[in-house]
Formats: structure tokens, sequence, C-alpha cells
């Protein structure tokens, strides 16, 4: 039997392979392997200097919460690093590149010496724009109060400039950012050519994917005007949130593997939206979407029901107030896709039928990893076209 056993650490290893393979699409596997092996090799051989580096542009311009037994030399330091250095978009304290490091959520550091809790410290009304901003950025929502509370401590701002790239493409991810106010663009690399494939409009976040993942920059994030930020540095981010998604992926992996619509994807493009979904719970009536409202999400029931209504047409093909239910949707499956699809405001109302619970991806991530599903999408929004036509009678085009 013992000839059967698996190595530890080889599971990890062939993840964070694949995981770069999905990145990347290399044309070959194996000269891919050789690059993505050494890197780790030269990696482990650094690793302790790395690991000094890292911690020292980690606590750049930081302030520790905890202050125990201190020696004369270690105070020293400390003190060299608490004096205030304005927090950047942190180009000029980038990481040593630490890509090649395996993913893995399950990682569990807690045996390891805890790491110091990072504190900027901020003024009730930084305090208070701080909150708003974080309100609905949904990998904040499963946190408990109190890792919500280290996130908010450890956040910093920043100001941005009319051009200034936050994120460029293929670099080292050091600091994840919540957007206080500002339009940013998002520009991917397509066979060299940089195309502009969404933007964010005074609200949102960004930078997460770098650091759940280990891997380089997927985008450059570019501002389009004046606007502020609130940055979280990698290890903080690290400890807290992607700690938090080894818990998400035993909640709601189950979850996602029954969901049809699904099906079509790979596991680790499941796994993917899992780590970037949050639960929202709805009342008895409560309503979920408003027709005519602008969209930013997309919803899998997972517990209880929803209610689709549609406002009715007069003769006159007006709208009137009067709601028609035109479907229903239970555990499994989705709605809100129609107006990311086709950049329309909600063509329906959308009501919670007794409690019920649902899992939301935001608009980025939707269009990120649900475009393999788009073509069943598009078939189903084919079917709504039948059911209008049957209940108000004329031909709809929810398409256009
Ligand atoms: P990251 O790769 O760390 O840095 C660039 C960020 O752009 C990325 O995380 C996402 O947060 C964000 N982003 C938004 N849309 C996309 C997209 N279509 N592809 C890649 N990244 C995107
Ligand atoms: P969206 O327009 O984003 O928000 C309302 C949602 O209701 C819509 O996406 C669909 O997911 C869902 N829906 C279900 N049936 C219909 C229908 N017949 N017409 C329009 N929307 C429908």
């Amino acid at each position: 039997m013992s000839n059967y056993e698996i190595p530890a650490g080889l599971k990890e290893l062939l993840q964070g392979y694949t995981v770069q393979v999905i990145r990347n699409r290399p044309a070959d596997l194996v000269e891919f392997a050789v690059q993505h092996f050494t890197q780790i090799l030269e990696n482990q051989k650094n690793d302790k200097t790395v690991k000094k580096l890292d911690s020292k542009a980690a606590r750049k311009g930081v302030t520790f919460a905890t202050n125990s037994d201190e020696t004369e030399s270690t105070r020293d330091e400390k003190e060299e690093e608490e004096k205030p250095v304005k927090p950047t978009t942190g180009k000029c304290n980038r990481r040593v590149s630490v890509c090649a490091e395996p993913y893995n959520p399950d990682d569990d550091n807690d045996d390891d010496q805890p790491e110091p809790r990072v504190v900027h410290p901020k003024t009730d009304e930084q305090r208070r724009r701080l909150q708003d901003a974080c309100k609905d950025i949904l990998l904040f929502k499963t946190l408990e109060q109190e890792q919500f509370s280290e996130v908010l401590d450890a956040m910093f701002e920043v100001q941005v400039k009319p051009q200034e790239h936050i994120i460029d493409q293929g670099d080292d991810g050091d600091n994840f950012y919540v957007i206080e106010r500002g339009v940013y663009n998002i520009l991917v690399a397509k066979e060299g050519v940089s195309v502009c494939v969404g933007q964010y409009d005074n609200k949102g976040s960004f930078g997460e994917l770098a650091l759940m993942y280990n891997t380089p920059r997927a985008a450059t994030i570019v501002a389009t005007q004046e606007g502020a930020l609130w940055g979280l540095d990698r290890a903080t981010f690290h400890r807290l949130i992607v700690k938090n998604n080894a818990k998400k992926r035993r909640m709601y992996e189950a979850f996602v593997e029954c969901v049809p619509l699904l099906k079509s994807l790979e596991l680790s493009e499941r796994m993917k939206i899992v780590d970037v979904l949050a639960a929202r719970s709805f009342k008895d009536g409560e309503r979920i979407i408003a027709q005519g409202d602008e969209a930013d999400c997309f919803y899998m029931v997972e517990s209880g029901q929803v209610r689709i209504m549609i406002k009715s047409k007069t003769k006159a093909g007006q709208r009137d107030d009067t709601e028609v239910e035109v479907a229903r949707c239970s555990r499994g499956q989705y709605f809100g896709e129609l107006a990311l699809v086709n950049n329309k405001p909600r063509a329906a109302s959308v009501y919670a039928v007794g409690e019920t619970k649902c899992l939301v991806i935001d608009i980025q991530a939707f269009e990120r990893l649900l475009g393999p599903c788009k073509e069943i999408m598009k078939r189903n929004i084919s079917q709504y076209e039948d059911q209008l036509v049957a209940l108000f009678g004329s031909s709809v085009d929810l398409k256009h």
C-alpha cells in the first residue's frame, strides 16, 4: 500500500501548475512545466532572502496593534519602520516575484507565528468614508465582524491622478483596492493589443486575483480622472480574505456542483466562482431587483424561491404599474443575467418568496468567469421572449 502513498506537497505543486496553465494557456505544456518548476526551485533557493525583503516591504508605512516584549534592537528597527511613509499604489516597493508559489486556500498557518496586525490610523471622517466604500464589497461580505474590523484597520488611503496606472498587467500583486471615487478602465492585452474590457464607475474593487492565486496581474487598471482608493496590503489580504476562501469553498462547493448552468465549466473555474461570490439573505416579499434599475450583479438561488414580475403594457404600448408574474426560480437556478449580457437596465423585478438566500457575483467576475456559459444563457433568454409573447401578445426582443 505504501507504494501508492502520495508524497506531501505533490497535490499543491500540481495544483499550482494547473492554475498557471489555465491562466497562461501556454502552447507547449512541457516547456511551460520546465519554466514553472525551475521558477519554484529558484524561489525556494531565494526563500530566505525573499521572506526578509517581503516582511520589510509589507511593513513599510504601517504601525502595529500589539506591543509585546521588545528588545532594544527590535525597537530601533520598528521605530525606523514606523516613520510615516505616505502610502502609494506601491509601485516602488513591489514584491520580489513569488508568482510560482502554488495556491491552496486550505493552507492553514495557524501553527505558525501570528503575523503582526497592520493598522493605519484614521480620522473619524476617513473611517466613515472607508466604511461607505466597503459596504457593498462582495469579498468582505463573508467575513466575521472581527475580521472585517481588522481589514478596515489595515486599509490605507490612496489619492489617484488622471491617467495613473494603478495596476499593470504582468506585474506581481502588492495590494487589493476598493474604489471610493473615480472611473477606472480595465485593459487586457489580447494578441499584443491592449483592449478595454470594462470600467469601474465610482464603486467596486479590483486587484484580488494576483493576491488570491499568486499569479501576475491579469489586467491593467488606469484612472481616467482624479480619484481615491483604499488599499489593502497583500499579507493582510492573504491572512484574512484568502483564508476565508477555504471556508467558503467548503460551504459552497457542493452547491455550485448542482447548478446546471455551471456544469460546462471546469472544476477549477467553478471554484473561482466560489472564491468571489457572496451570500445575501432576503425576507419574504423583499425586492431583490427592481425593473428599470442599472445592473451590477448576477444571482443564483441557494435556498427559498424568487418570483419574477414584469410590468404589463397597456394597449397603447405604454407601461402600466401592474406587475405580472412571469416565472419563479428556486435552488440552483439563476436570474439577473439578462441586463448584464445585454448591457441594458433590469428587464423585470424580482421578489423573495419566503426566506430566501442568494449567492451573488459582481459584473466584473461575471464577465471574467461566466463567459463560457453565455451561450446557455442566451438560449434561455429566447425562452423569456416566448413567455412574454404568451403573456402580453406582442413580440418582444429582449436582446436589443
Ligand atoms: P489582478 O489580476 O490582481 O489585477 C488586475 C485586476 O483587474 C484583477 O485582479 C481583477 O480584479 C480586475 N479585472 C476586472 N476585469 C478583469 C478581466 N476581465 N480580466 C482580468 N482581470 C480583471
Ligand atoms: P435582468 O433583466 O438582469 O433582471 C431581471 C431578471 O428576471 C432577468 O435578468 C432574468 O434573469 C429574469 N427573468 C426571468 N424571466 C424573465 C422574462 N420573461 N423576461 C425578463 N426577465 C426574466
